[in-house]
Formats: C-alpha cells, structure tokens, sequence
C-alpha cells in the first residue's frame, strides 16, 4: 500500500525561496525603520505559561476561550501555549529582566504566532507579526508616533490605500459604567440578540458591537457610545492625540465602536485596514494597555504597542506592485574539462572574494545545457571555460540580459570587467 505523503498542517504554510526575497526584503526594511524610531529587537520564546495569556488577554476573549493551541508538557505537567500574539511576552520578558528600572523601554519583536482559526485567504494558523511595545511612557505623543510609524513604513513599503481608524476605551471606571449602562440598554432589546450576543451579554458585553450579523445592526446603532461615557482624562488624552496626528499630516477617521479582540487595551485603540485584502482587511492593529504591566505582576506602568500582520502586509505590496529588487546571482560559472574545471573554482572564488555573488555549474552537462542553467538561474553573465579557455589562462564573459559581445579576459581582470558591467547594467545608468 502507498503510504500518503506527509503535508504540512492546515493553516501553516511554507515560505517557499521564490517567495522568500519578499519577506528578506520586508524584514530588513522593517529593521531599518524600527532603528530609524529607536525600537531595539527584542526575542520572546515561543511557548509559554498557558496563564501568562489567559491573564492578560482576557479569559472571555475568542483568542482564549477557542483559538489557543494548550497542551500538557507531559514530562512536568505545565500547561503551555504556543503564543497566540506577542505583547504579553514582550511585557513579561521585561519584567522578568528587569528593563523598566533602566527606563521606558522602546521594543520590537517579529516572528510566528499561533491560533487555531478558520484558515482563509490572509487568515493562517501559523502567522507572523512584527510589533511594537512602547513600556512606560504615559503618552499620548508615543501614541501618536506608534501611529505616524506605521504611516512611514506603508510608504517605505510603497503601499497605499490603508485607511487608519482610532478610537478611545477610556479608564477602567468609565468603561465599567459603559459596561453597565451598555447591558441595561442590551437587556431591553433580549429577545432580538443573536445566540453569540445572549452569550457575551453578561461576560463581554462590548464585543457584541462588533457583530457582523445584519439582523443585530439597528440595536447596535442605537447602541450607547462610549464616548459619550468618558472620564474628563482619557478625553483630553483623545483629543491631545488626534491633535498631534493632525500636525503631522495624518488622515484617519474616529471609530467610537473600535473593539478589540484582546482585553488589554485601555484608552487609545487603532486598526489600520484596506480594502484590497477581501474579509482579512485589518493589516495592523494596537493601542493604549496601561494596566498589563501590574497585571502581569510588575510595578505599574504605562505602556502602548501595536502589531501588524506580515502575510496581510506582503499581500498588500504584491497588490501594489511594489518595486522588490529579486536577488541574482552576478554570475554562473560553467565549464568543460579537467583544467578548465580548476580553473573555473578558481574563477567562481575569485569573484567571491570581491564581493560578487556566483554560482558554479556542478554535475555534468554539456555547454548548451550548462548555458540553459545559467539563463535559468537568472544572472547577469555567463562565465564560460572550456578547453580553448583554460589553456591561455582565461575566461570568456558571456553577457545574458543584454544583446552585447562576449568577451575574453584574463583571470585577473574578469572580477573588475564584470563590476564595470555590472554597474553599466544599474537601472539609473541605463
Ligand atoms: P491583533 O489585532 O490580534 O493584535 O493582531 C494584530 C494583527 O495580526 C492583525 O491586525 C492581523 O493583521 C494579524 N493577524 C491576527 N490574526 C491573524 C491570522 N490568524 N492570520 C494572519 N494574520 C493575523 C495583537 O495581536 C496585539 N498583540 C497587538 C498589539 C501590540 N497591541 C498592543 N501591542
């Protein structure tokens, strides 16, 4: 009986290396740009404490109650979790090591996060993350550059068309006479709440506005708003917020009805989303969490973040048709005969040591094959050896993307000959 190969598991994809120049190209954007803000890397292991997500995310939370991958480690029977976002981590490696007696703390972390969802386009189980946490600043400038830094990397990403929404959670005191008045008015319309809402009504009322069921609309409408509850604090926080952004030339629109799906956040929320991506529109999402650190078992303190999804973001600049340079080889070697073989090692190192990439025809193969490899790989030249080569000492440059003479060289010369063309061959020179 054949047996069926072994695949990869539903919602945790491969990064296949015709794909991997994006996410190389991605990432080292990204690390220009967190250092240009003055964000330093910050690396969280994967598994954690099954409690450190539970406490912070929130028990009542979708990412909780059905998304988390738990298991026993059978061997000390902990309950772990594989990481189902990162800024608990992030505020917990913090602590542990003690980074906020040093100060506030500016922090990024990229890598895979895990929840068990609906796989779909732009959805995974397996996806990646880059974020942000700003620990132990009271704000609201921070929360400002949080939001003015996404807007720069869209552009240094080239990608338009994401729209930013903000919205305000208040304190605890204020969102707990929301909570209040919100289930009184939710109490009177029970007989029109879906299944999911009679369910969350008592455990997480506010995340009943986020329903997608059209049925529900009109309640949710007429729904009160938590603006309208606010502490005089959180409101001029709001405002000085909004004010900065606006100084900075930046668009967005006010959510009052913005929730998350984490109940971290206090205060500032934000979702940066489009339109180009089907349902999976929301690229990057943070806010305002003043009360994890405490909660986590720290000493108080302030703290503002947010994370952008990797697979929705390289999504978007495919659709944008950003400029991505593809890496090529410079150079593929290739080769016939003993000497010419020798000589073609010492060629392809050559080139190396000058700081070219090159690639050297392995295996057999007859020139016209070897000619085919090289077209194939996608460099610019064509480094031909044979017989008639190797016995003068020398090289032929073959070029491959440009109707121009093959010439000869000497060993010696083929490395600058080559730079000299291959600057000629820059897209501002041509
Ligand atoms: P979140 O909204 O749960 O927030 O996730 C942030 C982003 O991760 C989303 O906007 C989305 O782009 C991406 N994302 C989430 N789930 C998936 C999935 N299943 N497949 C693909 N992409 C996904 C957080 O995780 C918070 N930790 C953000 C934050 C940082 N708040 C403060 N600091």
């Amino acid at each position: 009986m054949p047996t069926r190969g072994i695949q990869a598991i539903r919602g945790m994809n491969d990064i296949l290396p015709d794909q991997i120049y994006l996410w190389e190209f991605f990432e080292q954007v990204v690390r220009d740009w967190m250092a240009a803000y003055g964000y330093r890397n910050i690396r969280m292991p994967i598994v954690e404490q099954t409690d450190l997500f539970v406490r912070s995310i929130g028990a009542v939370t979708d990412i909780v109650e059905k998304e988390m991958y738990t298991f026993l480690d059978h061997l000390n029977g902990d309950s772990l979790t594989l990481r189902p976002e990162g800024t608990a981590s992030c505020v917990r490696a913090a602590l542990e090591h003690n980074l906020l007696y040093a100060g506030p703390q500016r922090l990024y972390y990229s890598g895979p996060m895990f929840r068990h969802e609906r796989p779909q386009k732009g959805r995974y189980r397996q996806f990646h993350q880059v974020g942000a946490e700003a620990l132990g600043y009271t704000g609201p400038d921070i929360d400002a550059e949080l939001i003015v830094m996404c807007a720069e990397l869209w552009k240094r990403l080239g990608i338009s068309g994401v729209r930013l929404e903000i919205g305000t959670l208040g304190n605890t005191e204020s969102r707990a006479v929301h909570r209040a008045r919100l289930i009184q008015y939710l109490e009177r319309h029970l007989g029109d709440l879906d299944e999911d809402a009679s369910r969350r009504l008592h455990s997480n009322p506010l995340r009943i506005l986020d329903s997608k069921n059209a049925a529900m609309k009109e309640i949710i409408d007429g729904a009160p708003r938590l603006l309208d509850d606010l502490d005089e604090d959180s409101l001029a926080h709001f405002e000085r917020l909004q004010q900065i952004l606006r100084i900075q030339g930046m668009n967005f629109e006010i959510n009052p009805r913005l929730v998350r799906g984490l109940d971290y956040y206090n205060r500032t929320v934000f979702e940066w989303t489009t339109d180009k991506l089907g349902a999976q529109g929301t690229v990057c999402a943070g806010g305002r969490y003043d009360g994890l650190v405490e909660q986590i078992g720290g000493k108080a303190a302030p703290a503002c973040g947010f994370a952008l999804g990797v697979e929705r973001v390289l999504a978007l600049m495919v659709e944008n048709a950003s400029e991505i340079p593809c890496p090529v080889p410079d150079a593929y070697v290739i080769h016939q005969g003993e000497a010419a073989h020798d000589l073609a090692w010492k060629m392809a190192r050559q080139l190396r040591d000058e700081g070219l990439k090159a690639v050297l025809h392995c295996g057999e193969g007859s020139f016209k094959a070897q000619m085919r490899k090289a077209d194939a790989s996608g460099a610019r030249f064509a480094i031909i050896i044979g017989d008639d080569e190797a016995q003068a000492g020398e090289i032929s440059i073959k070029p491959l993307r440009e109707a121009a003479e093959q010439v000869r060289a000497g060993l010696m010369e083929a490395a600058d000959l080559l730079k000299k063309n291959l600057r000629e061959l820059e897209p501002e020179n041509s």
